[in-house]
């Protein structure tokens, strides 16, 4: 399922990492790709030990943390360092997959992609072209956000970024591993999640909501990876 975190950075937020990000110095994207991504990656990305790139991750780091919508969608367990890209003058990512487990730099950790996130750092009227496309079995979607927002869908997913023909797309990409491991399941907590919290506003103190929670919780025992 894909979800958008709608203004997970504050307008400030958003304007401090564009700052940092237009006096940076960015590399040829296809220097991270896998062999069969660097025939599809036409784009730039920010050095993964570029003191911006660490000081503007742990911005969305702490925005992720503070987010119960983030929380409750993706029930994240550990998220791989956000890393920036820039898309401008035709460039694009052709359809590909991500890689399913990251090596978190600079420790001997690694991370299974069960979620992928793209956070905005661009507004849409900057630029055109440059939309995240995202296929499952309903078709594709295709999505292109305010700057601050973001969106987070399956890593099992294919996608693509189209040609960003006018314009400069700045944006964070990251990988998170859940605690629920699959997709479906994962969204199930969210629903129940979403139906309690609901119910807890109608009929705040109904026992039933205290059976309910232990549900949640329950389920998130059997089926929590950690
Ligand atoms: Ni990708």
């Amino acid at each position: 399922m894909m979800f958008r975190i709608s203004k997970l950075l504050t307008t400030e937020e958003v304007r401090a990492c564009r700052q940092a990000l237009e006096a940076a110095d960015w590399t040829d994207g296809r220097a991270t790709a896998g062999h069969l991504a660097t025939r599809v990656k036409d784009n730039e990305q920010l050095a993964e030990g570029h003191p911006a790139s660490q000081r503007l991750g742990e911005l969305i780091l702490q925005a992720l943390g503070r987010n119960p919508e983030f929380l409750a969608a993706a029930l994240p367990l550990k998220v791989l360092p956000p890393r920036f890209n820039r898309y401008r003058g035709g460039g694009q990512y052709g359809m590909h997959v991500d890689a399913s487990v990251f090596s978190v730099p600079g420790t001997p950790h690694r991370i299974r992609s069960d979620l992928s996130a793209t956070l905005f750092l661009s507004e849409p009227e900057e630029y055109e072209g440059g939309e995240l496309t995202v296929a499952d079995t309903y078709g594709e979607h295709s999505v292109r956000l305010p700057a601050g927002d973001m969106v987070l869908y399956p890593g099992s997913s294919l996608h693509r970024v189209t040609p960003v023909t006018r314009g400069t797309r700045l944006a964070s990409f990251f990988w998170i591993q859940s605690l629920v491991r699959d997709d479906s399941q994962r969204t199930l907590m969210w629903e129940l999640d979403g139906a309690i919290q609901a119910l807890g506003q109608d009929i705040a103190g109904h026992p039933a909501l205290d059976r309910l929670t232990g549900v949640y919780h329950n389920l998130l025992r059997q089926w929590a990876q950690t």
